[in-house]
């Protein structure tokens, strides 16, 4: 009797685990689902088209700096079922299952580029079996109606061989404890059939799993979710502006006593990869981004926080006097991340209005925060003597000691700090300070000529 040519059903080898799996893009998601499925047994081969990324993962070290902590790959790396590629690795993209983690923004816009070069690239090398692809990048519904079958050259209800999954991500991936295994996770497939598939791909990572109806309800969970917190910060910072007078972060602390209110603080902007995109994928993805849009509050905030970089930067220069020192281009602490950075939006206003403005982040290079900002580079401490404003953007550890450095100069610039956290140890100093959001941050003085 010949032995069965068939391919083995794609239930069977994700249930033992012997499947391989291709992640597109070895960025933090999808270095990190490909470290994850590795660990749990599935031979991986994660795929980008940045040559520097695919050495360094092949030679054992993050490309990513800033998450050596975050993410395993020496364990994942140890049981010898992880690699890296580029996208012509002919075997990896003619693989059953695959997950797409592509960056699907760019300078803060939505972007399908990446997106539909590798469903194209996938929907190609189909060889006509079982198929299964995840989109684990944040995507707009209208994407998943057109672009999405459009590359694949596919009818994602109506191919039965072609398993559709969204499987937004939604980790913080500045806390190691709030991962892919730990996070729940929201799975939804395009025809039902596919979503015991998907249960058993996920089921292996993530401890929690969440079906959704489909994966139309799936995909928009994330931009949802973050538009949540996204209206609540621009709320924030409308307060702020709204009641100059009062000092709004004590406002909004009292507020957060209430057991349905968190407790937020104004900032000098929102930042990030996820939460500033979230209104332009939700608005995007109910098919009428223009002004017919059926998300009127979503678009007037976003129309608001817009111009928020700009009231910062007069705001700033309401106070200052003398050259204005910036403390973190990241918008989170302890992480090189320029995207959204509120600290870059507020430099370019800042530079526009013809102020000198210098600025410093530990994870950047003097080089780097020029080329990045048009800022000249601030030598971290020596130059904060010279300052007339400091402004505190992020908090990161090596700032740690700011209120000791400050209190010990001469003649301290005054400080301006984004999130209050250095208010405490400034007390009965005679550093002159600025907490955002309170009256001291917001001088009504009449606007420099
Ligand atoms: N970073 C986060 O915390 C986070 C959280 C939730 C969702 N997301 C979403 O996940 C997606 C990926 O995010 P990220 O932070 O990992 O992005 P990233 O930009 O860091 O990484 C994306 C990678 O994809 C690679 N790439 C682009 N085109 C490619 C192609 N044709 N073939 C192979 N590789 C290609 C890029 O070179 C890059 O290395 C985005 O949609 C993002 O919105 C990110």
């Amino acid at each position: 009797m010949q032995p069965s040519t068939s391919p083995r059903p794609l239930l069977a080898a994700l249930q033992d685990r012997t499947e391989p799996v291709t992640v597109w893009g070895a960025g933090f998601i999808g270095l990190s689902a490909a470290c994850a499925l590795a660990q749990a047994g599935f031979p991986c081969t994660v795929l980008d088209t940045d040559e520097h990324r695919v050495g360094e993962i092949n030679a054992g070290v993050v490309p990513l700096p800033g998450f050596e902590d975050v993410i395993p790959l020496a364990a994942a790396r140890s049981g010898g079922r992880l690699r890296a590629a580029s996208p012509d690795d002919t075997a990896a993209v003619a693989a059953r299952v695959h997950l797409v983690c592509v960056n699907t923004d760019r300078a803060g816009r939505p972007v399908t580029g990446p997106l539909t070069t590798v469903l194209t690239a996938v929907g190609r090398a189909r060889a006509g079996g079982e198929t299964l692809v995840a989109l684990e990048s944040t995507v707009s519904l209208r994407w998943l109606d057109d672009l999405v079958p459009a590359a694949l050259g596919a009818a994602p209800a109506t191919d039965a061989s072609l398993h559709l999954v969204a499987a937004p991500r939604r980790d913080w991936m500045l806390s190691p404890d709030m991962n892919l295994r730990t996070l729940p996770r929201v799975v939804g497939t395009a025809r039902p059939e596919s979503l015991p598939l998907a249960r058993e791909l996920y089921g292996a990572i993530s401890e929690v799993v969440h079906p959704a109806p489909d994966w139309r309800h799936a995909g928009l969970t994330k931009p949802v979710e973050n538009l949540y917190r996204y209206l609540d910060l621009v709320l924030t910072n409308q307060l702020a502006e709204a009641y100059p007078g009062l000092d709004v972060p004590e406002v909004l602390r009292l507020a957060g006593t209430k057991w349905n209110v968190p407790t937020f603080h104004p900032s000098i902007g929102i930042g990030g990869y996820c939460i500033p995109l979230s209104p332009r994928f939700a608005v995007d993805g109910t098919g009428h981004p223009g002004e017919e849009t059926p998300l009127p509050l979503v678009a007037a905030a976003m129309a608001w926080d817009g111009d928020h970089p700009a009231r910062v930067a007069e705001s700033i220069l309401r106070i200052t006097d003398g050259p204005i020192g910036i403390l973190g281009l990241s918008y989170a602490p302890n992480a090189r991340i320029v995207e959204g950075s509120p600290a870059a939006r507020v430099t370019e206003h800042l530079l526009a209005r013809g102020a000198d403005v210098l600025l410093h982040d530990p994870y950047f290079t003097p080089e780097e925060i020029t080329a990045l900002t048009g800022a000249r580079p601030l030598r971290w401490p020596d130059d904060l003597s010279g300052l007339g404003t400091l402004v505190a953007a992020t908090p990161h550890d090596l700032y740690a000691d700011l209120p000791a450095r400050l209190s010990a100069l001469q003649d301290p610039p005054a400080l301006v700090d984004n999130l209050g956290g250095y208010g405490a140890a400034l007390r009965g100093t005679a550093v002159p300070y600025a907490e955002w959001g309170t009256p001291a941050a917001r001088p009504s003085a009449a606007p420099r000529p």
